[in-house]
């Protein structure tokens, strides 16, 4: 009898232990993987800053939009977003209004980059094409090691530079 109920409660315990375990770390949900030209409408998106502002990076007046995704989890301090997380960045660097580009982050697959976070980089136009490096007129897309080392900074929030931007 006596070792029937300690077996009742070691049980008991180990099913508490393990649906606790399993409300702490929720089972990371995919972003949308890509960007999308309608993202201030689009309900895959978000964005915690109510105007475009003055940032600290070469894109002057910015506003930043993540996927839904991450919403909660980039407030921590230290995290890594899910495979297909977005975001999108407007930016305004001739300080006449409207968007001059979007600049664009997309977490790929493991492998993708693995010594800098799989992390695929875009500069767009306005109409959401991509934009070609005036320098070498190659387009901007890629694993692209400007935007790295900058990025590299924010190393604690996978990348993210901005997310505390508002
Ligand atoms: C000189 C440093 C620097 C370089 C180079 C740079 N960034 Fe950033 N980036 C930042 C900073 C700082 C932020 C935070 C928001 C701000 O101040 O504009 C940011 C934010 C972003 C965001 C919003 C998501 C986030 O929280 O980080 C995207 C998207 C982005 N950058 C894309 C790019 C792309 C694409 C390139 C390369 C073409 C690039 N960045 C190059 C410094 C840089």
């Amino acid at each position: 009898m006596t070792f029937n109920i300690a077996r009742f409660v070691y049980f008991g315990l180990l099913s508490i232990a393990v649906v606790g375990c399993g409300s702490d770390d929720p089972e990371p949900v995919p972003g949308p993987g890509a960007f999308a030209k309608d993202f201030a409408t689009n309900a895959s998106f978000f964005t915690n800053m109510t105007a475009a502002k003055l940032g600290s990076s070469p894109h002057k007046e910015v506003q930043i939009w993540y996927s839904t995704n991450v919403n909660g989890l980039i407030e921590e301090s230290t995290f890594t977003v899910p495979v297909g997380t977005v975001s999108i960045k407007t930016a305004n660097m001739d300080g006449i209004a409207g968007v001059d580009a979007y600049a664009v982050m997309v977490k790929k697959p493991a492998g993708y980059d693995t010594a800098n976070g799989d992390w695929h980089y875009e500069m767009r136009m306005p109409d959401g094409t991509i934009m070609n490096d005036p320098m070498t007129n190659q387009p901007m897309s890629g694993p692209i090691p400007m935007c790295i080392e900058c990025h590299a900074a924010a190393k604690a929030k996978d990348y993210l530079a901005g997310t505390t931007l508002r």
